[in-house]
């Protein structure tokens, strides 16, 4: 399986301490990206100090215009007030989505705890229709496990 492989590259990229806390959120970017072939664009929100907003951290994929997002619009605003991961099998069902490419056909988005709070989240976008799984969404709670280890140091 996939995710159980991909794992220990996680926590080997978590541990790089020459590396800064943005380069090690990037490589986790590129991994997922490179080896989960329906994961198309890849991505971290933050709590933007003490705004009620989200602000865009490393990604790979597609430049986005939303680089803040309100908390409570789109997904992502969404479970930035929730605390609840959330998968959309298909984005046209939904009325409170933000666009970033017509390409896309499924986004699931996964809340970082750090101390029992929602710090941010790891975003992604499918251009498959319906690709995500409980695997993906137990795989994608350890990541944001492992960031929320690094955060905390
Ligand atoms: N679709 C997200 C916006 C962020 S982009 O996917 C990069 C949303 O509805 O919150």
């Amino acid at each position: 399986m996939i995710f159980e492989a991909l794992k220990p590259e996680v926590e080997t990229i978590i541990k790089q301490d020459s590396r800064s806390t943005n380069e090690r959120l990037l490589n986790i970017c590129e991994l997922l990206e490179k080896h989960i072939s329906y994961y198309n664009w890849v991505g971290f929100y933050f709590k933007n100090g003490a705004k009620n907003e989200l602000k865009l951290g490393p990604y790979v994929g597609e430049p986005t215009d939303h680089t803040i997002i309100p908390f409570g619009k789109g997904i992502c605003g969404q479970v930035a007030v929730s605390n609840e991961n959330f998968i959309v099998p298909d984005v046209s069902a939904q009325d409170n989505y933000i666009a970033c490419s017509i390409t896309v056909k499924a986004e699931i988005v996964i809340p970082i705890f750090v101390n029992g709070k929602n710090i941010g989240q790891i975003d992604i976008d499918s251009n498959t229709p319906n690709p995500f799984t409980k695997e993906d969404e137990h795989f994608l709670e350890f990541v944001c496990n492992q960031v929320s280890n690094l955060l905390s140091n």
